[in-house]
């Protein structure tokens, strides 16, 4: 499934992209709050990235998604959605990257809301979640301006004892929450019989088109 936002194009990653995604994962930056600022090896992501990837796309229509500029067509990052494999209810885990001379451009925010959204109107999940470092505040502030809610912390004995941050956060978004604060105004009107109401505001970030 290939997603627009005003300014992202998201589209299934394929071998093509390699070297941008080796390119993103050698970025110290980058990497801080995920791996502690080692690179990915180009054999992981040749070898386990795309492959799974590939599979999550085929059983579920989830899977990675290569962002890339509209305008331009240049890689920006990628999306993410796994669906977790012991899990017993419909859920997918939200993840992202991008490169770093495009952070705090609202990029991710724009692409994450496009993926959240998707989640619930075509892939019929009733959680979507997503975790990350305590002290990725960039991360967290994503994860909030979507509409997810902290739902847990996973502190570690460095944070007990000396408030490192160095522990997780695990961010969720229900189904219910998500109907109840996308629902549109004019809807509840028109089921009570009332004339319709002007078109409802759209989301601040819009998905301009999916396309199978
Ligand atoms: C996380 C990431 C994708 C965010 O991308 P982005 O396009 O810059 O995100 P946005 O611009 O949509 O939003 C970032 C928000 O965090 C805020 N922010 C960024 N750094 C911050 C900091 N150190 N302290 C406080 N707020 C911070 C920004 O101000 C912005 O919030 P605002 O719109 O309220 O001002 C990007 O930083 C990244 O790729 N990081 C490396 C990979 C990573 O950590 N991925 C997630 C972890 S698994």
């Amino acid at each position: 499934m290939i997603l627009e936002t005003v300014r992202l194009r998201l589209r299934p990653v394929t071998v093509s992209d390699v070297d941008a995604l080796v390119a993103l994962d050698n970025d110290p930056q980058v990497m801080r709050f995920v791996s502690g600022g080692a690179p990915t090896p180009r054999e992981v992501i040749e070898g386990w990235v795309l492959p799974r990837a590939e599979a999550e796309r085929r059983a579920h229509r989830t899977g990675m998604w290569a962002a890339t500029d509209r305008r331009t067509d240049h890689f920006r990052g990628w999306f993410a959605l796994r669906t977790p494999r012991h899990s017993h209810r419909p859920e997918v885990e939200l993840s992202y990257r991008l490169q770093r001379e495009h952070w705090g451009r609202g990029l991710a925010t724009e692409a994450a809301h496009a993926l959240l959204t998707m989640s619930f109107r075509e892939l019929g999940a009733e959680r979507v979640f997503a975790g990350t470092m305590a002290a990725n505040t960039a991360s967290r502030r994503v994860m909030e301006k979507i509409g997810m809610r902290l739902s847990a912390i996973h502190l570690c004995d460095d944070d007990v004892v000396f408030g490192s941050g160095a522990g997780e956060v695990e961010y969720e978004l229900l189904r219910s929450h998500w109907e109840t604060t996308t629902m549109s105004w004019s809807s509840g009107q028109r089921a009570r019989g009332l004339p319709p109401n002007p078109p409802p505001q759209g989301p601040r970030h819009a998905v301009a088109g999916l396309t199978a």
